[in-house]
């Protein structure tokens, strides 16, 4: 696994280059460019300033999934499709078609499991053994978390689905996710993050700290990127 850790004093801009960037050899390569987006609050700008300089992207050709989601309806301020959607789907107008929403206001287990299948369907359309994403866009939490991938939750120890529902007792409530299994298949994987928060959790998550989920991804044949926001 290549490993690059980016420090940046442009952050948003730079972090929607490089989205960019992996868009266009992804659809020179493939003729599709399959994204997994992130949640939380900081991908929101770089979202608004990729679908600014996006414009002339072929979007009908790019598939957007989410890494995961809360359970929550689609309109609750809470729902990271919702913050996608206002911040990129919509700026950007980008096709129905080329959105994989997680069904967050149904039962988690049956919304993890379809979310599964659909994505089974796809990779089986292409002959793959596992859908296999060109960029899975992640966030790390004060805890270490990633995706809904919380320390110490069920979803950590998961090695074959790919996509799971996981309960997070810190807010007592269920999430739905990607699994290592899958982020790990990803061409490449780009931690998103400000760097001016709990510096000495990010130098533990980069010297490899296991304990911290966002430690433990790793791609099998892929890259990954951490592109950190400077003040
Ligand atoms: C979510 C995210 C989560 C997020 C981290 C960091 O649903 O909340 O997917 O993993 O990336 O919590 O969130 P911030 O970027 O807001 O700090």
């Amino acid at each position: 696994m290549k490993r690059e850790v980016v420090r940046s004093r442009n952050f948003v801009h730079d972090a929607a280059e490089f989205i960019l960037q992996k868009a266009r050899v992804a659809l020179a390569e493939r003729d599709q460019f399959r994204i997994a987006l992130s949640g939380g609050n900081t991908p929101r700008p770089v979202y608004a300033e990729l679908a600014r300089i996006g414009r002339d992207l072929p979007w009908d050709r790019v598939f957007f999934t989410f890494g995961d989601e809360r359970c929550v309806s689609p309109d609750d301020e809470q729902s990271n499709f919702r913050m996608a959607r206002e911040s990129l789907f919509v700026p950007a107008a980008i096709p129905e078609k080329s959105i994989a929403r997680i069904r967050g206001e149904i039962d988690p287990q049956i919304a993890a499991q379809e979310y599964q299948d659909g994505l089974d369907l796809l990779a089986a359309q292409r002959g793959e053994m596992i859908y296999r994403h060109d960029l899975i866009l992640l966030g790390m939490g004060d805890d270490g978390h990633t995706a809904s991938l919380f320390p110490g939750t069920a979803a950590l120890e998961e090695k074959v689905r790919k996509v799971v529902a996981n309960f997070v007792p810190k807010f007592n409530t269920w999430r739905i996710t990607f699994t290592f299994p899958l982020i790990d298949q990803a061409r490449h994987v780009c931690y998103l993050v400000n760097a001016n928060k709990n510096v000495d959790l990010l130098q533990k998550v980069l010297g490899g700290d296991r304990q911290f989920p966002s430690a433990r991804v790793e791609p099998a044949n892929g890259a990954l990127t951490w592109i950190l926001g400077e003040a």
